[in-house]
């Protein structure tokens, strides 16, 4: 049936409230299975949208722009990274760019926390020694971890998130604060006693690693085996950024040589992490599905964010919350 309404793609379920709203001014085309489309399903999805919901797991690039055509206004990614969106070539084609920041900031810096209590008091091999069967007694010398109170926090990336992880650690367990980032930040500076320091000085003076930096050509790596080397023995490691940013095969490395004491991963490179990947081998390793946003409230609100930055930009209308924001100009509406 034709309608005048903009037709948009959404790649996969979201919650409810962002497909009503979306439903209520375009013609939406969702992708209803619950894996990731194929690259041939996206391709196809997008032909002749003014709009693309994507996902973190999408890539989107100039060959997703050719294949959606002139009419393409906005791209909304319903996540706070966006790294799977070719920005540049977004820019230069003058599609908008969405993302859905702050809503998860507080969900994720819980799951960073919840990793690094888990890592530190090595409540995997603990639960796994229950499972298995090693819980034979109250053990005076089993299962021995490391505590945090006093103890110096390294913030490798001082964003939101790693500014709501830092919070919960140095008002809680009174962590000592040092952070990397682009910038110093003199609030962090401030109300958490905290200090911007190089990359190696935080690597060789934290008793806990937190990394917080978004993926970039600069970052790609930025955790690597020269990296690891600097670190003090007993070291915490957690990731609730991208996978990408540790060299994952010299991570295994050093939690086989037990440079660091253990390490705790919400992301991997690739995901799904393989089952037989080596890292899951590993005791001293505890690996989540990438759920740092995962609670009812976050997803909810990315929804509606993400939501927002579509009907925006299929409208012509400043987005909301944007990554990088059009011109701006009067494209034809789609027609279908
Ligand atoms: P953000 O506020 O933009 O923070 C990113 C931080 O990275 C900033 O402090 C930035 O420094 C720093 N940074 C970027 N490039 C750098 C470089 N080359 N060298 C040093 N520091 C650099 O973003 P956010 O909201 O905290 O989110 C951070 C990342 O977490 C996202 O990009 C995403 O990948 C990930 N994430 C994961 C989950 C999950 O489910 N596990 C959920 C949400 C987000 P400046 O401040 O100086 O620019
Ligand atoms: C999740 O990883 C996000 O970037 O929102």
């Amino acid at each position: 049936m034709s309608t005048d309404k903009p037709t948009v793609f959404v790649t996969r379920q979201i919650p409810a409230m962002g497909l009503e709203a979306i439903a209520r001014v375009a013609e939406m085309r969702v992708h209803e299975k619950p894996m990731p489309p194929t690259r041939q399903e996206l391709l196809q999805g997008v032909q002749g949208c003014a709009g693309i919901l994507s996902l973190l797991s999408d890539r989107i690039d100039s060959e997703v722009f050719d294949a959606a055509g002139a009419n393409l206004r906005v791209v909304s990614n319903f996540a706070v990274g966006y790294n799977n969106i070719d920005v540049t070539e977004a820019k230069r084609r003058d599609i908008s760019v969405g993302n859905t920041p702050d809503v998860l900031t507080d969900a994720t810096a819980d799951i960073a926390v919840a990793l690094i209590l888990a890592a530190a008091r090595r409540l995997r091999e603990a639960a796994d020694g229950v499972i298995h069967g090693q819980w034979k007694t109250w053990e005076p010398l089993g299962w021995i971890g490391m505590d945090l109170r006093g103890k110096t926090l390294g913030i490798v990336g001082m964003g939101r998130i790693g500014q709501a992880t830092a919070e919960r650690l140095v008002h809680g367990w009174q962590m000592k604060l040092l952070y990397t980032s682009r910038s110093p930040k003199p609030d962090v500076d401030r109300q958490l006693g905290g200090r911007h320091v190089a990359l190696d000085e935080l690597l060789s003076d934290s008793d806990v690693i937190s990394v917080h930096v978004s993926l970039s050509p600069e970052t790609r790596h930025l955790i690597n085996a020269e990296a690891l080397s600097k670190v003090k023995l007993n070291t915490v490691l957690v990731n609730t950024s991208r996978g990408e940013v540790i060299d994952q095969m010299a991570l295994v490395t050093a939690l086989k040589k037990q440079q660091l004491f253990a390490a705790g991963l919400d992301v991997c490179d690739p995901e799904p992490l393989p089952v037989n990947h080596p890292l899951l081998e590993l005791p001293n390793c505890i690996v989540l599905p990438h759920i740092g946003s995962a609670t009812v409230s976050a997803r909810n609100a990315m929804a509606q964010r993400a939501a927002r930055n579509l009907i925006a930009g299929i409208q012509g209308q400043p987005l909301p919350f944007a990554v990088h924001q059009s011109h701006l100009h009067t494209h034809p509406t789609n027609q279908t």
